[in-house]
C-alpha cells in the first residue's frame, strides 16, 4: 500500500528544487492528488492519465507520449509505471527538468537496476540526474533531472 503522504512530500521536494517553475505536466497522475498538492503551492498543473474518475483538477484524459506538444517548464511523475521512461525522454527532447518517483519498470527489471537504468538514460540524453529520497515507506526514491548546460 503506497504511503498516502506521498503527494504532499513530493510536492514539497518539487517546489524546493524548482522554485522558478510555473507550469508542470504531471504524468500518470492517477486521480490528480499530486496535481492538487502542486496547485496549492502555486503551480499551474496539467495531469495526464486515462482515468474517467478523477479529482477536479486540470486533466488530459489520455496517455502521455513523446508527441505531446510541450506546454510545461517542468515534468513530474509519482509512481508513473509505464510512463516513466517517456518522462525522461520527453524532458531530454524539450530540455525541461523533471522529478520522478519510479516504481515498476517497463521491462522486467527489479527496482535498483531500474533506478540505475533511468539515471543512465537521462545522463546519456544530456541531463544531469541526481537521486534523493522522500521520508516515507515504499518506493520513495526520487530522480531529479536537469538539462546539462
Ligand atoms: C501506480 S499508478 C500511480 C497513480 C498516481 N500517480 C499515484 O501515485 O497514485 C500508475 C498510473 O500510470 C498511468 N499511466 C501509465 N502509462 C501512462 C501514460 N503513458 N500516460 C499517462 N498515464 C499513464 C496509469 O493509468 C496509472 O494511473
Amino acid at each position: 500500500m503506497a504511503d498516502k503522504r506521498r503527494f504532499e512530500l513530493f510536492a514539497d521536494l518539487v517546489t524546493r528544487h524548482f522554485p522558478g517553475c510555473r507550469h508542470a505536466f504531471d504524468i500518470a497522475g492517477g486521480q490528480g492528488k499530486l496535481n492538487a498538492a502542486l496547485t496549492s503551492r502555486g503551480l499551474d498543473v496539467l495531469t495526464f492519465d486515462k482515468r474517467w474518475k478523477h479529482d477536479d483538477v486540470n486533466y488530459a484524459q489520455r496517455l502521455f507520449t513523446l508527441d505531446e506538444p510541450c506546454g510545461c517548464d517542468l515534468l513530474v511523475g509519482m509512481h508513473p509505471d509505464g510512463a516513466t521512461r517517456v518522462i525522461v525522454e520527453y524532458a531530454a527532447k524539450h530540455r525541461r527538468p523533471f522529478a520522478i518517483v519510479p516504481c515498476c519498470s517497463d521491462n522486467g527489471m527489479s527496482y535498483k537496476p531500474w533506478m540505475r537504468h533511468l539515471a543512465e538514460l537521462g545522463q546519456q540524453l544530456g541531463l544531469d540526474v541526481a537521486e534523493e529520497a522522500l521520508p516515507m515507506q515504499g518506493r520513495a526514491r526520487v530522480l531529479v533531472g536537469k538539462p546539462r548546460d
